[in-house]
């Protein structure tokens, strides 16, 4: 078992390794007061683990409720939101008491905002079983819901009380989502020189699973512990985000978020070609990664359609957008642009 120690505003473990679900109960009960918990998870994902974690929480003394929504991005919604808290209202959670968010990055995302907002803020642990979960959302706090305007856009950064990603978990995700994972993967391998790179290249990443991911974390929590508030290097971890949250839009959430991030690092890789601020080598190695994880690196809009709908995403019609665009693999560079800026890009790298 791996853990690391992110250092936030409120500093907090994420313990990496496998069985860690079955150990939930244990893990939590000396960092959580009271004694009833909310088990949060969407419909295909309680089924897998929601016993055996509900199970743990018995064993260490709790009294766990579940909580069950529809999966997937178009029920992030502020209305299961709302469902969310009424369940905690109904189970009586006191503010001493705990959320243990069980799930993919959707999950982490809307229960971390119903224990922020409940009473103020009860605890949160979050229980990632998807990789993308693991290596990115569930580490440094944002949690959020989507709007009809676009993903993500009503939240808060409220960092958890605890992170176990139970690396064997992994085993039962489809290849399609666990492919998700991979991009957020080697979206993180671009920022920073250091063993994620070496894990990437020589083909040990697949089989060290456990490693790969605490690679991430470290990367991720680095950034996080520099910029907890996404003013400034943080927003690095964005590599990518800008076309994919566009293109998840222009697809009515029928693209998931991973692939959509592979496509989005692709555009932004050939369009930094085009200008001149990366070699051929890392578009070569971008492409050579996404194929070997079975990821898209196109996308079937215009440069216009995405440039709309990066638009309605941020209701930023005359605002400017800090971009991400590699320098190699291994170092990105935050870009300010407007809306002509961002349109040229698109176009450069579809
Ligand atoms: N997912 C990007 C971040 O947490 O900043």
């Amino acid at each position: 078992m791996t853990e690391i120690r992110i250092e936030a505003s409120r500093a907090y473990s994420v313990m990496i390794g496998e069985g860690l679900l079955s150990r939930c109960g244990e893990l939590a009960a000396p960092l959580v007061e009271g004694r009833r918990a909310l088990v949060c998870a969407g419909e295909r994902v309680f089924p897998l683990y929601g016993e055996t974690v509900m199970d743990s929480l018995r064993r260490a003394g709790f009294t766990p409720f579940a909580c069950r929504y529809p999966a997937g991005e178009t029920a992030k919604t502020p209305q299961t939101l709302l469902s969310i808290l009424e369940s905690m209202a109904e189970c009586s959670l006191t503010r001493s008491d705990a959320v243990f968010a069980l799930g993919g990055g959707v999950t982490g995302d809307m229960a971390g905002l119903a224990a922020a907002l409940y009473q103020r803020g009860v605890d949160c642990v979050l229980l990632p079983t998807t990789l993308l979960a693991a290596v990115d959302a569930s580490v440094g706090g944002k949690t959020a819901v989507d709007l009809p305007s676009g993903k993500n856009q009503m939240g808060v950064i409220r960092q958890p009380r605890l992170v176990l990603c139970d690396t064997a978990a992994f085993a039962t995700l489809p290849p399609d989502t666990l492919a998700e994972g991979w991009a957020e993967v080697v979206k993180t391998a671009f920022l920073t020189d250091g063993p994620l790179r070496e894990l990437l290249l020589s083909g040990r990443a697949e089989k060290e699973l456990e490693e790969t991911a605490a690679a991430c974390v470290r990367v991720k929590s680095a950034l996080v512990a520099l910029d907890e508030n996404d003013r400034g290097q943080r927003r690095l971890l964005n590599f990518g985000h800008t076309a994919a949250h566009a293109i998840e839009r222009c697809s009515g959430y029928s693209i998931p978020h991973g692939r959509a991030v592979a496509a989005g690092m692709a555009i932004m890789t050939r369009a930094a070609l085009a200008k001149g601020w990366c070699e051929r080598e890392t578009l070569d190695t971008l492409l050579s990664l996404l194929r070997r994880f079975d990821l898209p690196e196109r996308c079937p809009f215009s440069a216009r359609e995405l440039l709309a709908a990066a638009e309605t995403d941020k209701k930023r019609a005359g605002e400017r957008f800090t971009l991400v665009l590699p320098r190699r693999f291994g170092e990105c560079f935050l870009l300010d642009t407007d809306r002509d800026g961002l349109g040229e890009l698109f176009t450069l790298g579809l």
